[in-house]
């Protein structure tokens, strides 16, 4: 519905946008480009995702950094880095500040987060965490007053036997604890933002748990849960011998959609939850033409903290892939580059854009046991 498109961006972004018609004008522009797969754009970019840091406090099990053939550069991107990258997209409609490592982990994440507000005061800014440094580095009412549009936190498991499991960590309760202080804070202030979510990545280890996951968010009185989110590449199901079988998959996708309509969550019931079963059945031919509907070409660009244009995040094979970098070549220059034309072309013509997008999306992940 363009109408319930417009309303969801005016609502997440803010209605100062209706004083940008620059900005309006851009975010539509860029969907007709991404809709008929333009090789040359004259849009920029309306999603943008800017690595602060991709240090990490944790190590998880399903994490791009627990693979052992991964060595990327580690360290966080300076204030004056992050200013002269963000002003090349005064445009953007939603930035965030996350990619493979922990925002919270940089230094000086409270005036990363003001410099984005002053530039994009019509944004929508977020972030994903697990959480686990809200009451060391900064604390629940440093993030509520930060201005953060959005707060996404990362459970993966609704037990603290689980986390231990998939995210090597103690402190489950810790986590729940901060979710809570973090809504309670902003009750307090009697502010509405930041709107906080939940998500549960789905492995081996914590499948079971996603209905709980459903009922742990709703007692906690999140404003929205993420779907169960099926994983993105392989290494997250790496003991072979012990991987989820399409039954068990579809089995806890229905319980999990019983519990969520039962209890009225803010969780959106849509593709994979609505049907299961359907998504299941042709999920291998469905999982090869995937990267089909790429949209990173067009609109959701991630940069690392060293200023480079990736490719994606799904895959360190993708995720290292740089289009080239944002200190050295203007965005603009970039960004319609000999290089990313022939991709964009490659999309068009149903080939593969670039070599790690077939292991990043052509290779069905999960392989389920059956
Ligand atoms: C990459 S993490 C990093 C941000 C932050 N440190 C956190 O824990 O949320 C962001 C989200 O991606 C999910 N994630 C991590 N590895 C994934 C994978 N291989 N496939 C799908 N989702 C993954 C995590 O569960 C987490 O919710």
């Amino acid at each position: 519905m363009p109408g319930q498109r417009v309303f969801k961006v005016l609502r997440s972004s803010g209605w100062r946008l209706l004083l940008r018609p620059d900005v309006a004008y851009n975010w539509w522009l860029n969907r007709r480009e991404l809709a008929r797969k333009a090789v040359r754009v004259r849009s920029m970019p309306s999603k943008i995702e800017i690595e602060i840091s991709n240090r990490c406090n944790l190590a998880c099990l399903h994490c791009i950094r627990r693979r052992p053939d991964f060595h990327p550069r580690l360290g966080d991107m300076s204030c004056e880095t992050f200013e002269a990258i963000l002003r090349q997209f005064p445009r953007a409609l939603t930035l965030t500040l996350t990619g493979f490592g922990e925002m919270l982990m940089h230094p000086q994440f409270l005036e990363i987060v003001a410099t984005a507000r002053r530039i994009l005061p019509h944004a929508n800014i977020l972030g994903y965490t697990n959480g686990l440094l809200i009451g060391k580095r900064y604390s629940a009412e440093e993030i509520v007053r930060s201005g953060l549009g959005q707060i996404h936190f990362s459970l993966d498991a609704a037990t603290p036997e689980t986390y231990r499991k998939v995210r090597n960590s103690e402190e489950f309760d810790r986590l729940v604890g901060n979710i809570r202080d973090v809504l309670e804070t902003r009750k307090r202030l009697g502010l509405r933002k930041p709107i906080v979510g939940v998500n549960f990545t789905i492995m081996n280890d914590n499948f079971q748990e996603a209905p709980e996951y459903v009922k742990l968010a709703v007692g906690l009185g999140v404003d929205y849960i993420a779907r169960p989110a099926l994983i993105m590449t392989a290494w997250g199901y790496h003991d072979g011998a012990a991987r989820i079988t399409r039954q068990e998959l579809i089995d806890v996708l229905r319980e999990t959609r019983r519990v969520a309509e039962e209890l009225r969550a803010p969780m959106p019931l849509t593709d994979y939850m609505s049907d299961p079963d359907g998504f299941f059945a042709d999920y291998y031919e469905n999982r090869r033409d995937a990267y089909k509907h790429c949209i990173f070409l067009w609109n959701h660009v991630q940069i690392d903290p060293f200023g480079n244009l990736k490719l994606c995040c799904a895959h360190p094979a993708a995720s290292i892939y740089s289009w080239g970098n944002l200190l050295e070549t203007p965005f603009r220059e970039l960004w319609n580059s000999e290089a990313l034309q022939a991709a964009r072309r490659a999309m068009r013509e149903g080939r593969l854009p670039a070599a790690p997008c077939a292991q990043t999306c052509v290779e069905p992940d999960p392989i389920l046991a059956d």
